[in-house]
């Protein structure tokens, strides 16, 4: 195997969470801890906040901004992370499904006062498909949240994980003391705004029943933490690393990332315990990151918006071998050789321009349009990265062209956009209607100001009554042809050919997924790689 020392450094992961639960803050104790920023609140600026819902364009402002920071490459006790921003705003949410195939492994926050959100459950689901590593910390254990136990019996039933937890915590809200390391018996106690560089008060035990506990927690206390840590020692016991990795066992911390609290506990069991670069299914075999040859997958494609820089960045994870500047390497898709004069790698907010990277890295390379989402590089292979969805858009609206004398930019600005995964494109079936579905309004608006900027096209969207574009398949293709030609203003094509199911609304899709037990209903595109 090749690279063996690089690839044993790299841990690439993504910090996840419903809007507000904290991961904003959490981003930047890590940065903290790895020397990458000096003050705390320097990742702030990165943050879509919500006062700008209505006005995208500060939002793409902003998003420029998070460009120099969608990949924050630091490093810790010589371990080399690259962590991978991921857009809070909801209605960015698929560009976050798309990060998420480009990690090893996640960090999943929770607030300890709302516990599960609508978006814990769908990057979980997300988690769950990939069968992703996750590691969950409970945040804001400052503020009076719900029970320990029944927040955790909460986040294994609506998550659908068994839950393990490394810590313990001592109360919470005004009374939080701290909380119990599981693992190495330690006590951390809480105090506000520790920094970096400060282990806190630490206390190791070997007996709980020590009495400098309750000299340090007072008696009710202590008495409750030895009867809390009884039985959850005796339901968890420790650790089986491998059930972690293979995304059967989530491990739990307890803390307040805003207090910089119990935040290093879990970095350290974070690089003990996550993932190295793995190997990834192919279309045609499995390949793994100790290969010679380089292979890569693009999972992001960033256009600026600024007139004065109209340039692309596509993302490209590094899976196997080594990526070298100006070598050339054969992108798949259009079956032709690319090389790359200014690769950069993202060390924190500088955008620096690298020679090689390794598995694990991921590469920005400017893009003139010869990219879109799940485009793959190798070196002379003819294989594709799986696994990279196209999760169902949840509003539809009609394309309607305003200047018949544009439909040439029209159709190729469209082509682009969704090709850059800003938005889905589906074609009437047996029709040429075109329909562009989103998960969010926001981004009917940058398509049609990006259609008028860059393209010169004017278009007008329709609303259309659906709610969910279903991806459909069936072995009996008779079932299939009746199904298509009974339902087809329900019928449409996506970018690849395939046909979707237009529902309504549930009660439309149930009933036909009912009368129709030969077809198959999907909520993603993967089915067909
Ligand atoms: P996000 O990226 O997941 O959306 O969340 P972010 O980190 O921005 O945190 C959301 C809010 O929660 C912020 O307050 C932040 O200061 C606060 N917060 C984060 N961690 C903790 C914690 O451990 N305890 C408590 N009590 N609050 C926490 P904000 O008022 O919305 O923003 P700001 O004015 O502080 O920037």
């Amino acid at each position: 195997m090749k690279y063996t020392n690089e690839i044993g450094k790299r841990r690439t992961f993504a910090i996840i969470s419903h809007p507000d639960a904290g991961k904003t803050t959490l981003t930047e104790k890590f940065l903290l801890f790895g020397g990458a920023i000096q003050t705390a609140g320097a990742v702030k600026s990165n943050k879509i906040k919500k006062h700008a819902t209505s006005d995208f364009m500060e939002i793409e402002r902003q998003r420029g901004i998070s460009v120099a920071t969608s990949v924050m490459s630091f490093e810790y006790r010589n371990v080399l992370i690259n962590l991978l921003d991921t857009p809070g705003h909801k209605d960015f949410a698929e560009d976050t499904y798309r990060t998420l195939t480009a990690v090893d492994s996640v960090i999943l926050v929770i607030d300890s006062v709302n516990g599960v959100e609508a978006q814990t459950r769908r990057l979980m689901e997300v988690c769950r498909m990939r069968d992703t590593p996750v590691i969950i910390f409970i945040n804001k254990m400052d503020r009076d949240g719900k029970n320990r136990f029944d927040l955790l019996e909460e986040i294994e039933k609506e998550l659908n994980i068994r839950l393990h937890p490394m810590t313990w915590p001592i109360n919470s809200g005004k009374e939080f003391k701290g909380v119990y390391n599981l693992d190495d018996h330690s006590l951390v106690l809480f105090t506000a705004n520790t920094n970096a560089n400060d282990d806190g008060d630490v206390v190791q035990f070997n007996d709980l029943n020590d009495r400098l506990l309750d000299e340090k927690l007072g008696e009710r206390d202590a008495l409750q933490l030895r009867e809390d840590v009884e039985l959850v020692d005796g339901v968890h016991g420790k650790l089986d690393v491998s059930d972690y990795v293979s995304g059967r066992v989530a491990p739990v911390f307890f803390g307040s990332a805003i207090n910089n609290f119990g935040v290093k506990e879990m970095l350290d069991t974070f690089i003990r315990i996550a993932p190295l670069p793995q190997c990834r299914p192919t279309s045609e075999r499995e390949v793994c990151p100790g290969e010679d040859k380089l292979s890569g997958f693009v999972f992001k494609i960033h256009a600026n918006l600024d007139p004065k820089h109209r340039d692309r960045i596509a993302f490209l994870r590094v899976c196997s071998g080594r990526f070298e500047r100006n070598k050339y390497y054969h992108h798949v898709r259009l079956n032709k050789d690319v090389r790359f004069s200014n690769p950069y790698t993202f060390m924190a907010r500088d955008k620096d321009i690298i020679e090689e990277a390794f598995p694990g890295d991921v590469v920005g390379l400017f893009d003139t349009g010869n990219f879109k989402i799940g485009d793959t590089l190798t070196e002379g292979e003819g294989f594709y990265f799986t696994g990279i969805p196209s999760f169902s858009p949840e509003i539809f609206k009609e394309v309607i062209n305003k200047d018949p004398m544009k439909s040439k930019q029209l159709e190729k600005g469209l082509l682009q956009l969704t090709d850059e995964g800003v938005a889905q494109l589906f074609t009437q079936f047996g029709g040429n209607k075109k329909i562009i579905g989103c998960v969010g309004e926001l981004q009917f608006e940058v398509i049609q100001y990006r259609l008028l900027h860059e393209y010169g096209a004017s278009l007008q969207f329709n609303s259309l009554p659906f709610y969910k574009a279903c991806w459909i398949r069936s072995k009996d293709q008779k079932k299939m042809e009746d199904f298509t030609r009974f339902k087809h203003p329900n019928i449409a094509e996506d970018k690849d050919g395939h046909l979707v199911y237009l529902a309504q609304s549930e009660w439309y899709l149930n009933t036909e997924r009912n009368n129709n037990p030969d077809i198959e209903f999907h909520f993603t595109s993967e089915i067909h790689k």
